[in-house]
C-alpha cells in the first residue's frame, strides 16, 4: 500500500501534518537552543521565540490578514513561540487607533483563525496583553515627525482627552496629559485584563504575556519618576507595584493552571544618573520577579528603558540588555529560587550569540536553572526573544541552525528548499 499523506489534526481544510514540528533539532546532542524545554503543560521544541511587534494594522482593534501572514511566517518556520503584538484590553489602551485589541468578543474570531493555523503546523501562539497608559493615542511611527505633534487626535481616531496614568504628568511633550486615574479605572483596568485573557483562551492561545515595560501603563505605575501618587498605590516599591501584582493574579485565576504567564518588564528606566532621587532599576526587578513564582508567572521577559525621554542608555551591543536578564537569573538562583524562567531579548542577529546566551553545558535532560556550562561559562537565559531579526529574515531559525551545524525539521512542504551543508546541490526529480 503507498504511504498515506497524513492531515493535520483538527484543522478544517486539508494540510499536511508535521511531525515533528518545524525547527525540531533531528541531530543528536544539538545545543541547548535547539532543545525542548517544558513551561507547564506547553512544550516547546526549541528555545527561540518571535517577541511581540506591534505593526499598528489594525482595524479597530480587529486584527486582519496582514496580521495572519505576518505571524504565520515566523511560526510556519520554526519559531517555537510567535507572541502576537500589544493588545489592548480597553479601547483607551491602544499606542495608536490602529493597534491590535481584545476587549470585545467580536474581536476573538480573527485571532482564533491565526491560532488554529500556528497548531495546524504544530506550533505555538502567544499574545501580549497591554495598555499604553500615557503613551497612548499617539500617531503610527511612520506618520511621526510630519505634523505638529505625533498625538493622534479625535479626527484622526485619537483619544486624547481619555488617556490615563499614575499621575497627571506626560510622557514628553507631544503626548496627551494623562488624568490619574480613579479607583474606578483601577477596577475597569483589572477588569480589562481578566476578560481580555479570557478571550484569549477562548482564542485558543498557548501563552499569555502581561506587558509592564517600555513606558506602558504598568511600566509608568512602576516608576517613582511617573507614579506621584500619595494613595496605596504610590510611594513605596510594594505600593507601586501593587497594580501589577492585582492584575497578575486576575489574569492567572481565568487562564488554565497548565497555560504559561509570561511578563514583560523594563528591567530599568536607564534613569539612574539623572538626578532623579530615585529610579526603577534593576535592583527593584529583582525584588520584584522574586515575588513572581508565587503568583503564578513562569517567565519574566526583560527588556528595559521606554519609561522617560530623558533616558540614557550606556552602551549598545549585544550584551546591554541580556547581561542584565543573566544578572537577574543568577541573583534569583542565588536566593534559591528556581521558579522563574528568564527571556533576553534585544539585537540578538547571530547563531552564535543566540546559542551562547541559553547555552548549558550538561549532557542529556538540561536541567532548567543549570547556570555554569563546562567551561564555567554561566547560562544566561533560558530563552532567547528575536524581534527585529524576524523582520529581516523570517527563516531565522532555520539559518541559525544551519550556521551552528544542526539538522532541524523544515516544513514537509519546503524540504527541497533546505539550506545545505557545503553549498551540496539536491537532486530535483
Ligand atoms: C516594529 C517593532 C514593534 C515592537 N512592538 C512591541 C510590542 O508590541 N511589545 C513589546 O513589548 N515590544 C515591542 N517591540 C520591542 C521588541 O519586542 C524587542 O524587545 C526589541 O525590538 C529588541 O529586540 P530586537 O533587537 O530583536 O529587535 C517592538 C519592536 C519593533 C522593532
Amino acid at each position: 500500500m503507498a504511504p498515506v499523506n497524513v492531515a493535520a489534526a483538527n484543522t478544517p481544510y486539508y494540510t499536511p501534518a508535521q511531525t515533528p514540528p518545524a525547527g525540531t533539532a533531528l541531530s543528536p546532542n544539538p545545543p541547548t537552543l535547539f532543545t525542548p524545554i517544558k513551561i507547564r503543560d506547553v512544550t516547546f521544541q526549541n528555545r527561540i521565540w518571535v517577541a511581540p511587534m506591534c505593526t499598528y494594522s489594525a482595524k479597530d482593534g480587529f486584527l486582519t490578514d496582514f496580521h495572519f501572514q505576518h505571524l504565520s511566517a515566523f511560526s510556519f518556520r520554526g519559531a517555537s513561540l510567535t507572541i502576537i503584538e500589544a493588545t489592548s484590553v480597553l479601547p483607551n489602551g491602544g499606542i495608536t487607533p490602529q493597534d491590535s485589541g481584545l476587549w470585545s468578543d467580536a474581536q476573538i474570531a480573527p485571532i482564533r483563525r491565526i491560532a488554529d493555523f500556528v497548531h495546524s503546523q504544530g506550533q505555538k501562539l502567544g499574545i501580549q496583553l497591554a495598555h499604553a497608559g500615557r503613551k497612548a493615542s499617539t500617531l503610527a511611527p511612520w506618520l511621526v515627525g510630519r505634523g505638529e505633534s505625533d498625538l493622534a487626535t479625535e479626527d484622526v481616531g485619537g483619544w486624547p482627552a481619555d488617556v490615563m496614568g499614575p499621575s497627571a504628568i506626560p510622557w514628553g511633550k507631544g503626548y496627551a496629559t494623562p488624568r490619574e486615574m480613579t479607583a474606578q479605572d483601577i477596577k475597569d483596568l483589572i477588569n480589562g485584563f481578566r476578560d481580555a485573557a479570557k478571550r484569549a483562551v477562548e482564542a485558543g492561545v498557548d501563552v499569555i504575556e502581561i506587558h509592564a515595560a517600555h513606558g506602558y501603563l504598568f511600566c509608568s505605575w512602576m516608576s517613582p519618576i511617573s507614579n506621584k501618587r500619595t494613595d496605596q498605590y504610590g510611594g513605596s516599591f510594594e505600593n507601586r507595584i501593587r497594580l501589577l501584582l492585582e492584575t497578575i493574579k486576575a489574569v492567572r485565576e481565568v487562564i488554565p493552571s497548565g497555560m504559561p504567564l509570561l511578563v514583560r518588564v523594563s528591567s530599568t528606566e536607564w534613569m539612574e544618573n539623572s538626578g532623579e532621587p530615585e529610579s526603577w532599576d534593576v535592583e527593584s526587578t529583582i525584588r520584584l520577579a522574586k515575588l513572581l513564582p508565587a503568583l503564578g508567572v513562569d517567565l519574566l521577559d526583560v527588556s528595559s528603558g521606554g519609561n522617560h525621554e530623558k533616558q540614557v542608555i550606556p552602551r549598545h551591543n549585544v550584551d546591554y540588555q541580556v547581561d542584565i536578564a543573566a544578572r537577574i537569573r543568577a541573583e534569583l538562583l542565588e536566593a534559591g529560587i528556581k521558579g522563574l524562567l528568564i527571556g533576553a531579548v534585544g539585537l540578538i542577529t547571530e547563531a552564535e550569540a543566540a546559542k551562547s546566551i541559553v547555552e548549558n553545558g550538561k549532557e542529556g535532560p538540561r536541567d532548567q536553572v543549570e547556570i555554569e556550562n563546562e567551561r564555567g561559562v554561566k547560562t544566561k537565559a533560558d530563552i532567547v526573544l528575536v524581534a527585529r531579526q524576524f523582520l529581516r529574515e523570517p527563516e531565522w531559525v532555520f539559518r541559525v541552525a544551519y550556521k551552528l551545524g544542526v539538522e532541524v525539521k523544515w516544513p514537509i512542504q519546503y524540504h527541497r528548499g533546505q539550506f545545505r551543508k557545503d553549498g551540496e546541490l539536491v537532486t530535483v526529480p
